[in-house]
């Protein structure tokens, strides 16, 4: 099921599997579009668990195959403040599933430095390196082709927790984000960066997520999630369980009702 609320786009899928293959399928179709349109697929994968089955079919045929890979730029739009080489790593996960499965050059991928350096150098560090990749000046924002996040369970998106500093920066691309309730340091694009992308989409699945979703499409401004508005598109891909709680008027428009 697919519809247009607004300037989002929300598509709801069967199961996780069809979730995971209509996730790679837009992943491919940006891709092809941006490298048609300037040479180059500037891309930041979302972190936890979700991404996983759409990194492996990505690294796969069909999907492995139609993709440019050598034009393919690889950022994260979080990461734990953990070694790369940690199950805990959002790096790692896409490296096991994904990008040690295709020809991306390796100065194309880019991780955080998570390593004997502290947490704000390390953003700081990110911030140019997105920009020296964007060639942007520093007056402008550099414009993602697609941002992936997910949805956690407390409306948080990419390390963009409630009642966290990094809520609030808005001079900066990337910023350490301290979270309380985890007693960690995370590393986050923020909502200046997110919003400045032409495509940003939310990978969703599980009844458990459902009234996040429902809440965050309603724009309930007390959830980190729904301060994502993109100047570009929002797209959500959902499996139906994740979307169980939106009404027919969230998903589809007076035109195509
Ligand atoms: C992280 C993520 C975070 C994640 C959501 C959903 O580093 O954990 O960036 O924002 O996307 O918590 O996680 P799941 O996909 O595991 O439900």
């Amino acid at each position: 099921m697919t519809g247009d609320s607004g300037d989002d786009r929300v598509v709801v899928l069967s199961d996780p599997d069809a979730l995971a293959e209509e996730s790679a399928a837009v992943f491919a179709r940006l891709a092809d579009s941006a490298i048609r349109d300037h040479g180059a697929f500037r891309v930041a994968l979302s972190g936890g668990s979700t991404p996983r089955a759409m990194y492996e079919r990505l690294a796969r045929s069909p999907h492995a195959d139609e993709i440019d890979w050598p034009n393919v730029q690889v950022f994260f739009s979080d990461e734990r403040f953990v070694p790369l080489t940690s199950d805990e790593s959002n790096f790692h996960l896409a490296h096991e599933f994904l990008l040690s499965h295709v020809t991306i050059p390796e100065r194309f991928v880019h991780p955080y430095a998570t390593d004997d350096i502290p947490p704000e150098e390390s953003a700081g560090l990110y911030e140019e390196g997105i920009r020296r990749v964007f060639q942007t000046p520093l007056d402008k924002t550099p414009e993602f082709d697609l941002i992936l996040l997910g949805i956690g369970g407390d409306g948080h998106t990419a390390s963009l927790f409630p009642e966290t500093a990094a809520l609030s920066v808005r001079d900066r691309l990337v910023t350490a984000n301290y979270v309380p309730k985890m007693s960690s340091w995370r590393l986050t694009f923020t909502y200046p960066l997110i919003n400045a992308a032409n495509n940003v989409a939310f990978l969703v699945q599980g009844e458990d997520k459902a009234e996040r979703v429902r809440q965050v499409m309603e724009g309930d401004g007390q959830l980190p999630a729904a301060r994502v508005r993109p100047r570009g598109r929002l797209l959500w891909l959902l499996d139906r369980a994740a979307a169980s709680r939106l009404s027919e008027e969230q998903v589809l428009t007076p035109e195509n009702r």
